[in-house]
């Protein structure tokens, strides 16, 4: 299994207790973990997750006992945002001191992009200034995958545009494990605005990999198309979605991103594919609900079901620390 030791000396010392990642003999090629950037859930092979999964628990725990990793000794972060962004942006930065490295931000909207320079120039800047790693969230698809080409730079893909958004798809899949266990032949439902999603891609990718199958539903035409996918359906009413599932996950409309134009009024959206406790009945017992936030509570989720016990929202954003404590380890490593 992978195995992260030594939480108290350089990573460039891995003998005095440095990082160690270790692999079974039979794991994927380059034994152990060969990415050298996260920019989508798809580059994981299903035990590749399974690994990450356990890892992130690991972190979790050294988190709670107030451990100070030196796992990133030497390394320097930067936060380059380019949308707004909380728990993304408040956990990288989290993330990335527990496990030892400088953390500088780069708000995308006070560099000097906004004086014409160009991303992958802004980019180029601070690696020339001793950045090793760039967090990046940016509103244009495919943002990451040209910073990974373009930089030596090791590139985490902190969401681009509706593409996707890996670390919020791993930091569900921890706390789904949490609540249900292993996810094989499990029933996940999302709900709401599928099409410009990154968070239901990442999702996708993640969930069906790790032998769940998804259930979509919402507005017609936020769902046409991803029957295609492998594991993933698509319903006819949200009545059906739900039956029976074993979790459930609202999504924001993401109206930055044009939803508008197909969206029903919200009026509409409500009382169609509003989620409130009545609705979550239809689910197993006691189903957990996800949300990756912001919500628009009273639009996606009443606030009473985001108050209640199925409402694992919170958990999510506590998970989002340790999530990217095991990204960031593992990209160092
Ligand atoms: C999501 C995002 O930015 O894609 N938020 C997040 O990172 N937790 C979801 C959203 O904005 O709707």
């Amino acid at each position: 299994m992978l195995e992260i030791d030594g939480s108290t000396s350089s990573r460039h010392q891995p003998s005095a207790g440095g990082v160690v990642v270790s692999a079974d003999a039979d794991s994927s090629p380059g034994n152990g973990w060969t990415h050298r950037h996260l920019l989508d859930v798809d580059q994981l092979s299903r035990r590749e997750l399974e690994r990450f999964l356990e890892l992130a628990a690991e972190m979790r725990e050294r988190r709670q006992q107030h451990e100070q990793l030196h796992l990133l000794d030497g390394e320097v972060v930067g936060l380059a945002f380019g949308e707004p962004s909380t728990r993304t942006r408040v956990s990288f930065e989290l993330a990335a001191t527990a496990v030892g490295a400088q953390v500088v931000g780069l708000p995308i909207e006070a560099s000097s992009m906004t004086k014409g320079e160009s991303l992958v120039d802004t980019l180029r800047t601070l690696e020339r200034t001793g950045v090793t790693m760039v967090i990046l969230r940016h509103p244009m698809s495919g943002a990451p995958y040209l910073a990974a080409r373009s930089t030596g730079l090791r590139i985490v893909n902190a969401g681009d545009g509706s593409h996707a958004h890996p670390t919020q798809a791993l930091l569900d899949a921890l706390t789904l494990r949490d609540a249900l266990g292993d996810l094989d032949g499990k029933k996940v439902a999302i709900v709401g605005d599928i099409a410009h999603s990154r968070v239901a891609r990442s999702n996708l990718h993640a969930l069906t990999a790790l032998g769940a199958s998804v259930w979509l539903a919402g507005p017609p035409a936020w769902i046409r198309g991803f029957a295609a996918w492998p594991q993933v359906h698509v319903a006819d009413r949200l009545e059906e979605a739900l039956d029976e599932a074993d979790a459930v996950m609202a999504l924001r409309i993401q109206l930055e991103r044009e939803a508008g134009g197909d969206m029903p009024s919200l009026r509409e959206y409500i009382v169609r594919w509003g989620l409130d406790t009545k609705r979550m009945a239809l689910a197993r017992r006691g189903a957990p609900l996800l949300h990756p936030g912001p919500t628009n509570e009273g639009v996606e989720v009443t606030a009473e079901l985001a108050a209640s016990s199925q409402s694992l929202i919170g958990a999510q954003v506590a998970n989002g620390v340790a999530t990217r404590m095991a990204v960031l380890a593992l990209l160092a490593a």
